[in-house]
């Protein structure tokens, strides 16, 4: 690891990378029939690599007010309230099931991050409509059917210079309809400078243009 996390965050870091080795290995011995229907019970985490892209780019940029959309069981939390305390902000982080909700809030706690970290439950898309903060960094990490639609509401509560950041533009490959479609939208709004990273499962790196 490149960055000293202080020792309760490494101590959560380092749960959850000995469950993603358990995942990497079910994924390769289970059949892809049985993975898929038991998709909730996976971390489906951003990764080492994307996840210390976010905080590095998080920590420069100095981004305050953090939106996650897709919390799973927190990996990325982890990393992006670990920024926020960085920069004095906080990660507001929306995610379906309340389950995984709550177990990610749990290892934010015992991480001494909470007061970093506000939990919302609930379907992203309603939660943006009613969200009343504007943001200065997105990460958009959620069933990938659900990019776009996202986007057109987070779009207009970005903050000027705000950078957006979409997971899973590469890998897996069977998402390409939805892709290719969050990337069109994101050109044709004519809102952003974009590019995308081989970082991870490949990183849609967008800024908001500066006003
Ligand atoms: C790829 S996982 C997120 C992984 C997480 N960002 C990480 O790196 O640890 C996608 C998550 O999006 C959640 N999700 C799916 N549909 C959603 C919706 N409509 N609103 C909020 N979250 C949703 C799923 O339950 C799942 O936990």
């Amino acid at each position: 690891m490149m960055i000293n996390f202080d020792k309760k965050t490494e101590e959560v870091l380092d749960h959850y990378h000995k469950r993603m080795e358990e995942e990497d290995v079910l994924f390769k011995t289970v059949p892809e029939k049985e993975l898929f229907s038991r998709v909730n019970e996976f971390l489906l985490p951003v990764g080492k690599d994307a996840a210390l892209f976010l905080n590095t780019l998080i920590k420069s940029a100095k981004s305050k007010i953090i939106l996650e959309l897709g919390t799973s069981y927190g990996y990325s939390t982890l990393w992006l309230a670990e920024a926020a305390r960085a920069v004095n902000g906080r990660v507001i982080t929306m995610e379906l099931s309340a389950e995984k909700s709550a177990y990610a809030e749990n290892k934010i706690n015992e991480a001494g991050l909470s007061e970093y970290v506000d939990f919302r439950t609930g379907d992203a898309v309603q939660l943006i409509k009613e969200a009343t903060e504007n943001f200065d960094f997105v990460l958009v990490d959620l069933w990938k059917e659900l990019y776009t639609s996202c986007l057109n509401e987070f779009c207009t509560k970005l903050n000027s210079g705000a950078w957006v950041v979409a997971d899973n533009i590469i890998s897996p490959p069977h998402h390409t309809e939805e892709i290719d479609r969050y990337r069109k939208r994101i050109k044709e709004l004519n809102l952003f400078d974009t590019i995308l990273l081989p970082i991870g499962s490949g990183l849609e790196v967008s800024q908001f243009k500066k006003k």
